[in-house]
Formats: C-alpha cells, structure tokens, sequence
C-alpha cells in the first residue's frame, strides 16, 4: 500500500516554502522509493476545505530550492472561523476531514504560522495525522529556536536598513522603518541589531515618544546628523499599553492614527525639529529567493518531517530545539505565541551598544 501524504501551505507566505516542501518530498521518495504519493493541496486549508488537490510528480519538486512563495499557493483561512459555518453553508471541519479521507490520504503536513498550527492542532484533535512545519518571517512560533523564512527576511530588512544610512546620512534626516511583525518584535530585533539601528521599536518594550525625541536629539547634539529607527509594525507606546486590544484599535481610529512608524516619525519631527522620513518596505520582506541557512534549516525541517512519517508519529510540529531539530506535541505549540522576553540576551546586548528602545 502506498503512503499518501498530503502538503499544503497556510497562512502569509515566506521565502523556504518551496525548500520545505522540496525537503519533505525529497526525503520521503528517497525513503519509501516507490510506496509513497504526494498530493499537493490547493491554497492552504481552503483546498483542503475544497478537495482541490493534484497528485504530485516527483520532477514537480526540482528546481524550487531557491524559489520564493510557495508552488502550492497559499490563503489566510483564520482559525477563529473554522468551526463557523458561513453564508455558504459549508462546515469547514467536516469538508476538510471528508477531503483527507476521499483523497485516501495517511497524513497531512501543514506549513505555516501560529494560526495554521492551531488549525492543524484542531484536525489532529479530530483524528488526522497531521504535523506542522514552522513557517514564518515573524519567527513567534512556540517552542522552536527559529522559524524558516526568519533569517531571510533578517536578511533583506538589514539591506534596507544599510541603504536608508547612506541616504540618511547624506541629508541629515532621521529615518524610521518599519518592518513586518504586529504581535512579536524578533525580525525587527535582529534586523535592527544587523544593520546598526540607533533605536529599536518593538511590541514587547512599549516606547515613551519623549525618549525616543530625546535620544535622536542626543545623536545630533554629538554631532551625529542622523539617526535610525527600527520600529515593528505592531509597536505601541507606553499609553495604550494600559489599554486592552480592541480599547487601543478604537483609540487609533478615532485618533487617525495610521501606522506606528508615521505615528513615531511625525512626533519626533514635531518634538525636535529633525527633518524626518518613513520607510515601510512590507511584503518585500517575504519575497524572493531564500537565503543559505533557511535553504539549509528548511531541508532539514522537511527531512525531519519524513522521519516522523516513517515512525508513524503524528501530532507533533516540527522545531528546532537547541542545536537539534525536533518536534513539539501540536497541543502544546497551538494558541501560544513566542515573544521576545525583556531580558532577552540580544536585549541586553543592543542595549550594552547604546541602543535605545524608548523605554
Ligand atoms: O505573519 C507574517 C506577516 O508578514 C506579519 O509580519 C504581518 O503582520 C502580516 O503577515 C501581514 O499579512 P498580510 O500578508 O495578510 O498583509
């Protein structure tokens, strides 16, 4: 009997969805040779929902190591409305178990995000053999050391970050870029640390605007014409921390507050005078080829992921843990979320270099 193994991708996508899914395939026909099939599933769990899947050929997966996005597609199918029937009338749980069944499959693999593990948590909890792949430029999944598709767009936030200094400098302007992560501030962290940042912005270190004026004012006291923030998409100051999630939306809507980094960058240049600018580069950061190490951590995701299969062990996502990969139990990983802790070592060491977080 040949093993039929779904894939299907969920949720934003992020450079390494084609190398995972080239791991996975690679590693499980080298495993089971002829016994096994690969069924590809349509845009995430809509395909699933919607039995639009393809039996893969082996030859579908070469050449896709250094492609970007995924040869699957992919679709934000939020968790929170899955047990929801809609207009449609369709019940999502049931369409997707039916889907698994009609397709004969013995496990389905899920590449994605927080909401894609709770999802696959949810259908395992309904008795399919399912295990996640952590997928995410936003790197908060629970439980694993790093997500694939982190490092690349640590990568790419860190050229741009180079390239705002040049211009920055040249004209004297403090520049503020914002980059993707609305809960958690690790991309960031790490691209504010990598491209030399004089302040980092994150969601964890609510910011007061005063220190942040008074820490580009100290740069240009010192003679230092310009400054640079790294300031995450989802940043909010020390105010609307009190405030609960939906009571801070309400606020910013009625305030006309668009994004964090206009918000920030039109209060410093009121605060100090500074000529300022805002940069967003957005869903550049998710695109194109992958780097080395999410090439490299993204086979080695896929190949666990056969391994797993081999065993028969399902329930689990795949993660790095230390120097390891590994798994964690799905139930343990779905509904949580990785933040950077405050006294986070790179905290620390981005403070010990003078950086401010406006805290
Ligand atoms: O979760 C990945 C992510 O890129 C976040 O950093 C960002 O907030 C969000 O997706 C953007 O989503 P969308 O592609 O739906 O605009």
């Amino acid at each position: 009997m040949k093993r039929r193994i779904g894939i299907l991708t969920s949720g934003g996508d992020c450079p390494g969805l084609n190398a995972t899914i080239r791991g996975v395939a690679k590693a499980c026909y080298e495993r089971f040779d002829n016994d096994v099939e690969i069924i590809g599933i349509q845009d995430g769990y809509q395909g699933l929902i919607d039995n639009q899947c393809k039996l893969m050929n082996p030859s579908d997966f070469s050449g896709i190591l250094t492609t970007g996005g995924t040869i699957f597609g992919t679709k934000r199918t939020p968790f929170k409305l899955m047990k929801v029937v809609g207009d449609d009338n369709v019940d999502k749980v049931k369409s997707m178990k039916k889907t698994y069944k009609d397709q004969k499959l013995d496990c389905l693999l899920t590449l994605g995000g927080n909401g894609t593990h709770k999802t696959a948590n949810l259908l395992s909890e309904e008795g399919l053999n399912v295990i996640g792949l952590p997928k995410t430029i936003d790197n908060d999944i629970w439980g694993t050391s790093v997500t694939f598709g982190f490092h690349t767009a640590v990568d790419i936030a860190t050229d741009v970050i180079d390239r705002l200094h040049t211009t920055a400098n040249s004209h004297g302007r403090i520049l503020v870029v914002e980059i993707m992560g609305n809960k958690a501030g690790w991309l960031t962290l790490y691209a504010g640390m990598a491209g030399g940042a004089d302040m980092i912005v994150i969601p964890e270190i609510p910011y007061d605007i005063e220190k942040l004026s008074a820490a580009c004012e100290k740069r240009a006291s010192a003679g230092k014409g310009f400054s640079i923030l790294a300031v995450a998409e989802g940043a909010f100051d020390t105010e609307e921390a009190k405030m609960k999630k939906k009571e801070r939306a309400k606020y910013r809507a009625e305030a006309g507050i668009t994004t964090a980094s206009n918000r920030i960058a039109k209060q410093i240049e009121a605060n100090t005078g500074l000529e300022t600018r805002v940069c967003v580069p957005g869903h550049m950061l998710r695109g194109g080829s992958p780097s080395a190490y999410d090439r490299i951590l993204a086979t080695q995701f896929g190949v666990h992921a056969a391994e797993l299969i081999a065993q028969n062990k399902y329930g689990y996502a795949v993660a790095k843990i230390g120097d390891r990969i590994s798994e964690n139990k799905l139930e343990d990983v779905a509904g949580k979320t990785k933040f950077v802790p405050e006294d986070d070592q790179m905290v620390k060491t981005a403070r010990d270099i003078g950086i401010s977080f406006g805290d």
